[in-house]
């Protein structure tokens, strides 16, 4: 028999439930090698025109030799932590398709590089609709008072596992990551987040996937390029996308009480500009309202809505009202609702156009 104190009458935890959780920090990283549609325009039968008519892409980022997916997040996390004033976080949560290894989970290395201690750390795989995925979980961890700061990342380095000689998805795909920091706050407060809906369909799972590299088939010296490399049925992607983020959307709107006409901004996932006009088509918002930012880094999975938010931090004003919306791999798909909060946010496009070559005329979608 051990003795054993666990009955003993010990102070409990006091969980602090805030009534809302509020954004406090935000900040994107995207990496120096730039890939031009005319560049792919030598490499593969395609061309600038079909891309940019096709997807609104002009540009895209790779992560440079050596550089992992740890490495972005890290920088983008260390600009969102800085840009919430450096609080003290406890949880980690990065949404990612490539994480440094398949083990462990890449977020106790994002953690442990940021010097924070050993907090809670994990990985969340979601596809492109990671970050609306993590978000959720960040908003519920600080509600239910299980955590009181949450740094919530996407990143990506699709390079890593897009055969680059497909052209259906070597034009669209491009690496980065973005971070935010979210923790207790007061109901109404700008940068509030309202509401949440998340969706998968696993029965659509061969629409976006890697064949091999898990259990079900290890890769092995004979395995396929057709397994080896993520793969995607265009067509079908396209049409589901857009259900299913209008659905996620207009159940998100709902519940916090906003119609279409009162969302200032769309930051939807950055797959394709006729993705994206078509969602806010749908909805009835005007397209105009449809943060774009996949001009210049193409898709960027989990990293595309932070990304694009920090991309358009200073076109929003304190208390507007932004839907955020994706769709990716699994199938999953969901939506979220916030107001812009009152942050100072570095701008990753200040650094990014000092090294971009600029869009030449874009193209009406
Ligand atoms: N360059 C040039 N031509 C291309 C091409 C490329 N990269 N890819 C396809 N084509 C050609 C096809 O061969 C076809 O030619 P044909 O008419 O002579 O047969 C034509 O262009 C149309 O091809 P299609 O596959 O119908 O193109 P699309 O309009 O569906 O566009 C995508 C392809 C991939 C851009 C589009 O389906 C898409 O954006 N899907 C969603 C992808 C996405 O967002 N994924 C991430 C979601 S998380």
């Amino acid at each position: 028999m051990y003795a054993t104190n666990r009955n003993v009458n010990l102070p409990q935890p006091v969980r602090f439930r805030p009534e809302a959780v509020v954004l406090q920090g935000l900040g994107g990283y995207v990496p120096s090698e730039e890939v031009t549609n005319l560049d792919l325009e030598g490499r593969l039968d395609t061309s600038d025109a079909w891309i940019r008519t096709r997807t609104g892409i002009h540009s895209r980022r790779f992560a440079g030799p050596g550089e992992a997916t740890s490495d972005m997040a890290t920088e983008a996390a260390r600009r969102a932590l800085a840009s919430a004033g450096n609080p003290d976080v406890d949880l980690v949560i990065l949404a990612t398709t490539t994480p440094d290894h398949p083990c462990p989970a890449t977020a106790p290395a994002v953690a442990s590089r940021l010097g924070l201690g050993p907090v809670a750390a994990f990985d969340l795989a979601a596809v492109c609709s990671g970050f609306v995925y993590a978000l959720a979980q960040a908003n519920a961890a600080v509600l239910s008072g299980q955590h009181r700061k949450v740094l919530v990342i996407g990143a990506d380095t699709f390079s890593a596992i897009i055969n680059p000689q497909d052209r259906n998805t070597a034009i669209i795909f491009g690496d980065g990551a973005g971070a935010v920091v979210v923790g207790a706050g007061e109901e109404g407060q700008p940068g509030q987040l309202s509401a949440f809906d998340l969706h998968s369909d696993g029965s659509c799972q061969d629409l976006i996937k890697v064949a091999a590299g898990g259990s079900r088939m290890p890769v092995t010296p004979d395995t396929s390029d057709a397994d080896r490399y993520f793969s995607m049925q265009g067509k079908e992607v396209f049409v589901q996308a857009v259900t299913s983020m209008a659905d996620s959307s207009r159940a998100a709107l709902e519940e916090s009480g906003w119609r279409p006409g009162d969302v200032d901004w769309l930051v939807a996932h950055q797959a394709n500009q006729r993705i994206l006009n078509r969602v806010a088509g749908v909805l009835g918002i005007d397209p105009e309202k449809a943060v774009i930012h996949l001009d210049r880094v193409g898709n960027t999975s989990a990293a595309s809505i932070p990304l694009a938010l920090a991309d358009h931090a200073p076109q929003f004003a304190v208390g507007e009202k932004l839907l955020l919306t994706a769709f990716g791999g699994g199938t999953t798909w969901g939506a979220g609702t916030l107001t812009w909060p009152a942050i100072t946010v570095t701008d990753p496009q200040q650094e990014l156009n000092e090294r971009t070559t600029p869009c030449p005329n874009p193209q009406p979608m």
